[in-house]
């Protein structure tokens, strides 16, 4: 709940802002006091009488009342709040925001907010996969702005892709998590490797051997364990995603240097959550020159590679260890083989199957299992799913 807790929405010019009243609603079911501050621009999207009779107070867009030159104290608004909430807020509001450019209410308010600050981006995709864009959200992230992540799927302009404002009920979800501290520092004092993404076992100086993994899953658990105070160690292996705020990133190539970063950070870590898709074989021989072609057929002979899980699996001790595992047949039975082999606590068996889960995408669909049994869960998103696999961690921990 968020009994009497004081919410500032601030709601920019985008088509999305027709959520912010089921947004507003929300919270102030939930207890919460709100204000709104518009922008300009966000007067086109939404009426401000609709803000005003859902919140219960007149909506503020100006510096002044141009009436009566009654004030808008943007200091006593920054004061006044638990939390400045801008949802949704468009690429200009963040790219305002990173520079400190301050030429309406909200943007002032920003400026003055001693609270905890929270947007929601909502634009079209290329905006938002912009490198401008992202860089400013990394700004903002890195000053302590909470990001609240927008989801894929159709957006205004007709396109598909990232940058559609995350729902109502999701946002207000992270609000009572974010100011209600409540997963927050649960992990304080533990210390967790996670290894993400693809390897990459060069064949020649120009060609290699990889596959479709994105590390984002992987990414996701990292920003989770790190969100609930834990100390993490990110092995990465090519992914195009940021580091996560609060988690030091470990750079890795191929299979074998996966291995020995995961090796040498397992001597001082409490667990490990193994999300890397690693490769199995790698090429015998790197050719030092790129391989010339003939008109005959060609042979790479590959050798195995390390398993990096089963190595942590075989000093475990009482230490956490979780593996993934991605089966196209004989799913259930064969992640079960791994849970022995490689000496796991559990299982995150991932689905290729489902339409939208697994490689790419930003939702999973998994059944975790361990041997008790097994839980089965619903398509979501890959942050949820990460939630839920650090939830299982946790209890861990306690026994
Ligand atoms: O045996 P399989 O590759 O299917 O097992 C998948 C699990 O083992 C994942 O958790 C993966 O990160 C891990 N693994 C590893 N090192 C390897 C191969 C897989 O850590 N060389």
């Amino acid at each position: 709940m968020l009994n009497g807790k004081h919410i500032i929405l601030g709601i920019t010019g985008s088509i999305a802002a027709y959520k912010a009243a089921m947004l507003c609603r929300l919270l102030v079911k939930e207890g919460a006091e709100v204000r709104v501050i518009m922008t300009p621009l966000a007067k086109q999207f939404i009426t401000p009488l609709t803000m005003a009779t859902l919140s219960k107070h007149p909506i503020l867009v100006e510096f002044f009342n141009p009436e009566n030159g009654e004030w808008n104290s943007h200091v006593s608004l920054g004061e006044w709040a638990d939390m400045l909430l801008i949802a949704p807020a468009t690429a200009n509001t963040l790219a305002k925001m990173t520079t400190g450019i301050a030429d309406n209410l909200l943007l002032t308010t920003y400026l003055s907010a001693r609270s905890v600050v929270a947007v929601a981006p909502a634009m079209d995709l290329d905006m938002y996969a912009h490198t401008t864009t992202q860089q400013n959200l990394r700004t903002l992230a890195e000053r302590g702005v909470e990001i609240i992540e927008p989801a894929a799927g159709e957006l205004a302009s007709g396109l598909v892709g990232k940058g559609r404002m995350a729902e109502p009920e999701e946002i207000v979800e992270r609000v009572r998590e974010i100011l209600g501290g409540v997963k927050k520092k649960s992990l304080e004092g533990k210390r967790y490797i996670v290894t993400a993404g693809a390897t990459i076992e060069p064949i020649d100086p120009v060609r290699y051997i990889t596959n479709h993994s994105t590390g984002k899953m992987g990414y996701a658990i990292a920003e989770e364990l790190a969100r609930r105070g834990a100390e993490v160690k990110l092995i990465s292996g090519r992914t195009a995603l940021a580091v996560p705020k609060g988690v030091e990133r470990i750079d890795t190539l191929t299979a074998e240097d996966m291995y020995n970063a995961a090796v040498s950070e397992w001597q001082d870590a409490d667990g490990a959550v193994m999300c890397a898709a690693v490769a199995d074989y790698t090429p015998k021989t790197v050719a030092d020159r790129k391989l010339k072609k003939s008109d005959d057929d060609m042979r790479i002979e590959l050798r195995r590679t390390k398993d990096i899980a089963r190595e942590l699996g075989a000093s475990k001790g009482n230490r956490t260890l979780v593996g993934f595992a991605l089966e196209t047949d004989n799913e259930e039975a064969n992640a079960e083989g791994k849970l022995e082999r490689k000496n796991l606590d559990f299982v995150v068996l991932n689905s290729l199957r489902d339409e939208g889960a697994g490689f790419r995408g930003d939702n999973n669909k998994v059944t975790l299992i361990d041997r008790n049994g097994r839980e089965e869960h619903p398509l979501m998103s890959k942050k949820k799913v990460a939630e839920i696999i650090v939830d299982k961690i946790e209890k861990l921990n306690n026994k």
